[in-house]
């Protein structure tokens, strides 16, 4: 019996898989389909992928082709299966010619000619094809509209047609109304002080919203803006980057399953050192403080692990000179019923930029920047009982962040990342700040 191999994705079950099974199966008696797992996927940079792996797994199964379906989960894998399934023949479209010849100590390599003019990605970006605004200037050092740009030729789906922004690298000017009448959805990256009317604009005229964390600076505001989707039909999602990384995401669920016992301080640091001395005051005016740009972030670690029911809040901050609320250093402490909580973030000021989330039996430790990383560890007493977890990060997560919003529109559901509720604690927090009762200044 002559066993052939063959591996993809598969997404979006499409003719050229099919031709490409029916020949790969006629060169032998037996076909093994190895369909990719959604990490490993995301391990080589797929990261659209509209089926799950059971879906697709389903999808080739219910062709008849295949007479056996495994999953492929790890780089080299390949050579493992070719040997455990005495596989005589690989077979791969024409598209990775020479990219499997190292496979031809193991069994025979035979490169199948690709179906011209359909891909899963081509039928991905015509399902959806959302017509994407960008609005924002210059200003925080984290988001940058140009990196966005950037990140989006990752994502199938989504296009940006028009800008107001005023920002280096971008070609077109419009206005807020020009470019908001010819969008689906609006990528906000403007100073926060105006996130609250641009996006309540956006969203009572049907346009879905993803918006660089804080949402609003204000607890209520931002319920308003939640309610607002709600009963126009519409996606806000916050765009906090961290939240969208496979890392973050994993350690957050780690954390919550008592891998370090009960959870009894989040501690997280963000900083960066700039000469803010030097700004003017329409500069200091554009420019976002340390605690909207930094704030989010670290909140969003104490907020996702810890829950958003903390009993009392301490705010201590150090403010530019001859600034009423430029803060250069700003330390947020938290009471919980059973744990604390402190952020620190500084644009002047220099700190070790590490998450900490210290638990009874241990604690997991996320090395600088933490904010996009692709690393962490659990640390215990008997330090061999320590783990290493590694998540392959592209694009500091803003691509991952693209397509949850792209599939959020799609669904009509775009809590699943960052919680309404903590979106309303950070707003919550920013309000704190401004209102400046539980503020102390140093
Ligand atoms: N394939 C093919 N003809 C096509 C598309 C894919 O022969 N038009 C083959 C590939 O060469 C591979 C297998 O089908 O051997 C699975 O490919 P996969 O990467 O899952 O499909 P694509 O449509 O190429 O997906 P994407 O657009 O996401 O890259």
């Amino acid at each position: 019996m002559t066993k052939v191999i063959t591996y993809g994705t598969y997404d979006l079950l499409h003719y050229g898989h099919i031709r490409l099974l029916e020949r790969a199966k006629a060169l032998g008696d037996y076909l093994i389909v190895g369909v990719t797992s959604d990490d490993y996927d995301k391990t080589r940079g797929k990261i659209n992928n509209k089926q799950s792996l059971m879906e697709r797994v389903a999808a080739i199964r219910a062709t008849g082709i295949a007479d056996e379906v495994i999953a492929e989960e790890y780089d080299g894998q390949k050579i493992d299966d070719i040997r455990k399934y005495g596989v005589d023949i690989f077979a791969i479209g024409s598209d990775w010619i020479g990219k499997f010849d190292y496979l031809g100590e193991y069994c025979k390599v035979i490169y199948l000619p690709r179906t011209e003019g359909i891909s899963s990605s081509e039928i991905r970006a015509k399902q959806s094809h959302i017509r994407l605004g960008l609005i924002g200037e210059a200003g925080s050092e984290l988001t940058s509209i140009d990196k966005f740009v950037r990140e989006l030729k990752y994502v199938n789906g989504a296009e940006a047609i028009c800008a107001n922004v005023k920002n280096e690298g971008i070609a077109f000017e419009e206005d807020f109304d020009a470019v908001m009448d010819s969008s689906d959805a609006l990528y906000i990256a403007s100073h926060p002080t105006k996130h609250y009317d641009q996006i309540k604009k956006a969203l009572i005229n049907g346009t879905h919203v993803l918006c660089e964390t804080p949402i609003s600076l204000s607890k209520e505001e931002c319920s308003e803006l939640f309610e607002l989707a709600e009963a126009h039909n519409c996606i806000l999602m916050e765009g906090a980057k961290t939240a969208y990384t496979t890392a973050f995401e994993r350690l957050v669920l780690l954390a919550k399953t008592g891998k370090i016992g009960e959870i009894v301080s989040v501690d997280a640091t963000c900083t960066s050192q700039k000469n803010l001395k030097s700004y003017k005051e329409n500069e200091i005016n554009n420019n976002w403080n340390t605690i909207t740009e930094w704030g989010p972030l670290t909140l969003l670690a104490v907020f996702q692990v810890l829950g958003c029911d903390y009993k009392d809040i301490r705010i201590e901050t150090k403010l530019l000179p001859e600034t009423k609320d430029f803060d250069i250093f700003t330390r947020v402490s938290f009471i919980y019923d059973k744990a604390v909580a402190s952020i620190k973030v500084a644009k002047g000021a220099k700190s070790e930029g590490e998450l900490v989330i210290t638990g009874t039996e241990g604690y997991i430790y996320v090395p600088a920047p933490w904010w996009k990383t692709d690393y962490f560890e659990i640390r215990y007493e008997n330090q061999s009982d320590n783990k290493r977890y590694f998540y392959q990060l592209e694009g500091e997560g803003i691509r991952y962040e693209i397509v949850a919003f792209v599939k959020a529109i799609e669904n009509g559901n775009g809590s699943f990342y960052i919680g309404q509720d903590v979106s309303k604690a950070i707003a919550g927090v920013m309000e704190e700040y401004y209102k400046g009762k539980k503020v102390l200044l140093i």
